[in-house]
């Protein structure tokens, strides 16, 4: 099929949710795609940070076709070895305590409000009680939780909450960096704060160090839990194994997704001391969660992180910068690591995009910033022709 019969019959049976731009994707290696007419893409969106190690990578392929060719799917019922060896190295890589794998970001963000809410009854006297209180969650301004109910009351964004009332209950919003905002908004009746420590969807907008210190002396004085939404910034994106690490706090819940996979849906909460033991059986599940296909892929991504990965996902988000900073046009540019965010002033983000797009590059937007989430293992090569691509687009934009 071309490109228009395949956009023909997707529009004409799927849902209308995403605005979309025309092209199909057919095949990828690396950071480079094409589609049905061949037509070559370098790619810096990652399928929006999912295929961290770029389309295809040889061994994430072997381990992914080897585990469906095994056995595809058991449920949690019974146990599986890529799900026991992805735990593994994800608990080694953190340092925390267990994990909960689930199938996307937002239901990762569901798990961890769930345990924050029942940590918080647990402690607190609650026991179902009409009385109980302190189940409230403070989330920021700007934040992006997910879609589903819990995660878009999460979610710091007005153009989220309308439509679907009634939202679930008990969430509070603080300003984002203003540490005053924050102090008014936590109460004696919050369970939780949930942070990104860079915000993706919301702009790419880092937490200031300040603010980060004062809500984790405020949850530590308080008991309240400390969740960490690392779905975008998580799995070395940020050129941390998790960007929390920059703030040198510990949260009690992280939870993750998108990169962890590599291109095959998965989430994760992970759990620290505190909250190791508050999920018990028939408190939470989901019957893909974990699975070993999805696990097996995950084990790969996992094994590539250690020190070098991670200081060579910095040494090119550096790079990125430097050359971005020298592009006409280009006021600033956010965020950390491989996580960029590029301020265009005036310019119409959307206008770069199509400009992008037409010249073989494919980039994301966060408001009204130009975004990249490029392969964490993309080549010096792609990046400088992605990045004449870029500046060209930009300044004439
Ligand atoms: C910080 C953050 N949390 C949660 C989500 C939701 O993840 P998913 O789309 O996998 O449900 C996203 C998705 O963009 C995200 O960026």
């Amino acid at each position: 099929m071309n490109t228009a019969e395949i956009k023909q019959l997707e529009d004409a049976y799927t849902a209308n949710t995403y605005g979309r731009y025309d092209i199909a994707i057919v095949s990828g290696r690396g950071a480079r795609c094409k589609d049905p007419e061949g037509r070559e893409y370098i790619d810096f969106t990652s399928g929006i940070g999912v295929n961290s190690l770029g389309y295809c990578d040889p061994g994430w392929v072997k381990a992914v076709q080897a585990q469906a060719a095994a056995v595809q799917h058991t449920s949690n019922l019974f146990y599986t070895e890529p799900c026991s060896k992805a735990a593994e190295k994800l608990i080694k890589l953190t340092g925390m305590s267990t994990v909960f794998f689930a199938n996307s970001g937002a239901e990762a963000n569901e798990g961890a409000i769930k345990t924050a809410r029942k940590y918080s009854d647990m402690k607190y006297g609650g026991s179902g009680g009409a009385d109980f209180d302190r189940y409230r969650i403070v989330t920021l301004a700007g934040s992006f939780h997910g879609r589903t109910m819990a995660t878009i009351t999460a979610t710091g964004q007005d153009s989220f909450h309308k439509y679907f009332t009634p939202f679930l209950q008990g969430f509070d919003y603080a300003e984002t960096n203003n540490i005053a905002s924050l102090r008014e908004t936590v109460t004696e009746k919050t369970c939780a704060v949930m942070v990104e420590f860079v915000q993706g969807e919301g702009g790419v907008i880092e937490l200031d160090p300040g603010f980060v210190r004062e809500i984790a002396k405020i949850c530590a004085e308080r008991d309240i839990l400390l969740i960490a939404d690392e779905v975008q910034t998580g799995i070395g994106r940020t050129g941390k194994f998790m960007s929390y690490e920059y703030y040198d706090v510990q949260p009690d819940i992280v939870t993750v997704a998108k990169g962890i996979g590599g291109g095959l849906p998965i989430g994760g909460v992970i759990f620290g001391e505190k909250t190791k033991d508050v999920l018990q059986p028939g408190d939470h599940g989901s019957t893909y969660g974990g699975n070993p296909v999805v696990c097996a892929g995950s084990d790969y991504v996992l094994s590539k992180f250690d020190e070098a990965f991670l200081a060579g996902i910095s040494q090119k988000g550096e790079y990125f910068r430097e050359q971005l900073l020298k592009v006409g046009g280009v006021r600033g540019v956010s965020g950390l690591g491989l996580m960029i965010g590029i301020d265009v002033g005036e310019k119409d983000p959307k206008a770069i995009v199509k400009a992008c797009i037409k010249n073989g590059l494919l980039i994301l937007t966060a408001k009204n910033k130009l975004r990249l989430l490029p392969p964490l293992n993309i080549s010096q090569t792609d990046i400088e022709e992605g990045l004449a691509i870029l500046a060209a687009a930009i300044e004439s934009a």
